[in-house]
């Protein structure tokens, strides 16, 4: 079996056996730096992975019902978060996006066969062309509750959920504890840039368990299911 085969099975093996009640299987995805830098330090973006790795995420991106990321990506790349570099359904593309400061012109709301979804804590926005808005609870620092949104999501039909950043995003996922399976792409650079991971205050650490690995001509690609453990 080749590693799209290998990583396909374990990661449709996981969903169907750890799938959460109420809210979806979150996988955490996302490319760095050996230093751990997503991007450089005054966070324009940064093409990191090979070839080979960017086909990986899309074929994971095909695994999956929704694809989030948080409003800062959407600023500074203005992604696509489609599947054109792999065969199967775009997943339905989310935004975390407290304030609503989602630009039109994004081309995340210009999909023709999806509406971006945009989960916000603002009580005023409405709706757009190619643009889906819903207002969730705040948490104590005012933005989207993860909690919350995840459960919505869930009620909408999202079971499988992927997240791809960027370090906000990553953090906040953790320091929830509401990540459910990791796979990271390891570029071999120093970058010296804007970390994935920024402090996390916990009372558990997050292990990475039944680790498996497969190189990707010069990257490297890890993946395994995230347990939280009392420290
Ligand atoms: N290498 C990779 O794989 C990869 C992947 C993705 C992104 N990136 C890079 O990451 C950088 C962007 O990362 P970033 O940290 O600036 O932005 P981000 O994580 O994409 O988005 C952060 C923003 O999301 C909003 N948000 C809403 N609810 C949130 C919550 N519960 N927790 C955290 N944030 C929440 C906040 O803005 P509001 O308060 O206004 O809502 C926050 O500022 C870019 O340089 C991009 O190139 C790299």
């Amino acid at each position: 079996m080749n590693v799209h085969q290998v990583l396909s099975s374990w990661l449709l093996n996981s969903q169907q056996e750890k799938s959460p009640h109420n809210r979806p299987f979150v996988t955490l995805s996302y490319a760095q730096s050996l230093d751990g830098s997503i991007a450089r330090s005054d966070r324009k973006p940064l093409i990191l992975s090979g070839e080979e790795s960017m086909r990986i995420t899309h074929q994971l991106r095909s695994l999956h019902d929704g694809i989030l990321v948080g409003i800062g990506t959407v600023l500074t790349d203005d992604p696509q978060l489609t599947v054109r570099h792999w065969q199967g359904e775009n997943p339905q593309p989310i935004i975390l996006d407290s304030r609503c400061r989602i630009p039109m012109a994004a081309r995340l709301c210009h999909r023709t066969e999806k509406n971006c979804w945009v989960l916000t804590t603002c009580s005023d926005m409405k709706s757009f062309d190619g643009v889906e808005i819903y207002q969730m609870q705040a948490n104590e620092e005012g933005r989207v509750c993860l909690k919350h949104a995840l459960e919505f999501l869930y009620e909408r039909g999202i079971k499988r959920l992927m997240v791809e950043g960027g370090a906000q995003i990553i953090t906040s996922f953790l320091q929830a504890g509401l990540v459910d399976a990791l796979v990271l792409t390891i570029c071999p650079r120093f970058i010296g840039g804007y970390r994935a991971v920024q402090s996390l205050h916990m009372d558990y650490v997050s292990n990475l368990e039944s680790v498996q690995s497969a190189r990707l001509n010069d990257d490297l690609l890890i993946w395994g299911s995230l347990r939280s453990q009392k420290v």
